[in-house]
């Protein structure tokens, strides 16, 4: 099978021999993939919704895959015992509920060494509960597909470092690796808030003045790191 390619750079950070569960499977894409190609040998493939685990539930029949994919339907990492995995990947879902499922089970979120996360928005947040919940940012990617950017971000448990607020927003790892589509994506960033400044441009309360300097600040920011990545 092929994967997109936003679901192809989340398979090409799980690691070989793994054992992996994917929170929030939905259509079961990334599970198929990893047991066709021998990646995992054994995946959990759990959604919190029938509806969505039903689509994978048919296709492990039809394939006979029984062995290897095993469906389980509930609520983020509850559907896991401790040390039964040692690879998660929680993709498609919002920064936020991805830090809420890390944080709900944590005896489970301590058990596992490989997070592969796929936030769909609010990857600066995400970032920040990682590296200063005990995680550390091991690689990160950026993919644009169908007119959008995604950001996948590869982390264990471990001590970070963070050297500037920018880089909760903007991955260092990124920054470092000159990633190619890195600067495309700062300027798409640049572009929104200039758009949002520009609305905020002559309102006359406290937040909108406190908002118009953040977010001229936060533009500022965008653009050293775009010279840096230029230069
Ligand atoms: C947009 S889909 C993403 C599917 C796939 N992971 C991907 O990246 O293409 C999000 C899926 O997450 C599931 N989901 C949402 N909250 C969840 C939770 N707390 N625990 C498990 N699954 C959840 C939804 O039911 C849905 O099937």
């Amino acid at each position: 099978m092929r994967l997109s390619k936003r679901l192809q750079k989340i398979a090409d950070f799980v690691p070989n021999n793994s054992i992996t569960a994917d929170i929030g499977t939905d259509h079961g894409y990334i599970p198929r993939y990893l047991v066709e190609y021998k990646i995992s040998k054994l995946v959990i493939a759990s959604d919190v919704s029938q509806g969505s685990l039903d689509k994978t539930i048919s296709y492990i029949d039809e394939l006979g895959l029984n062995n290897k994919i095993i469906p389980r339907l509930g609520d983020g990492l509850e559907v896991l015992k401790p040390y039964e995995v040692d690879t998660v990947v929680i993709a498609g879902m919002g920064g936020l509920l991805i830090r809420d499922i890390l944080e709900k089970n944590k005896g489970i979120t301590n058990s596992i060494t490989h997070f592969v996360l796929q936030p769909m928005v609010a990857s600066k947040e995400l970032r920040k509960y990682l590296l200063n919940n005990g995680f550390m940012i091991l690689d990160e990617e950026l993919v644009f597909e169908d007119e959008k950017f995604y950001e996948i971000i590869y982390a264990k448990k471990g001590k970070d470092l963070v050297e500037k607020d920018i880089y909760y927003e903007i991955s260092p790892i990124l920054i470092k690796k000159k990633h190619p589509i890195l600067a495309q994506f700062l300027k798409a960033k640049n572009y929104s808030l200039e758009n949002i400044l520009s609305g905020l441009e002559g309102k006359d309360t406290e937040k909108s003045k406190e908002k118009f300097n953040e977010l001229t600040d936060l533009v500022e920011k965008y653009k050293e790191v775009l010279n840096t990545i230029e230069s």
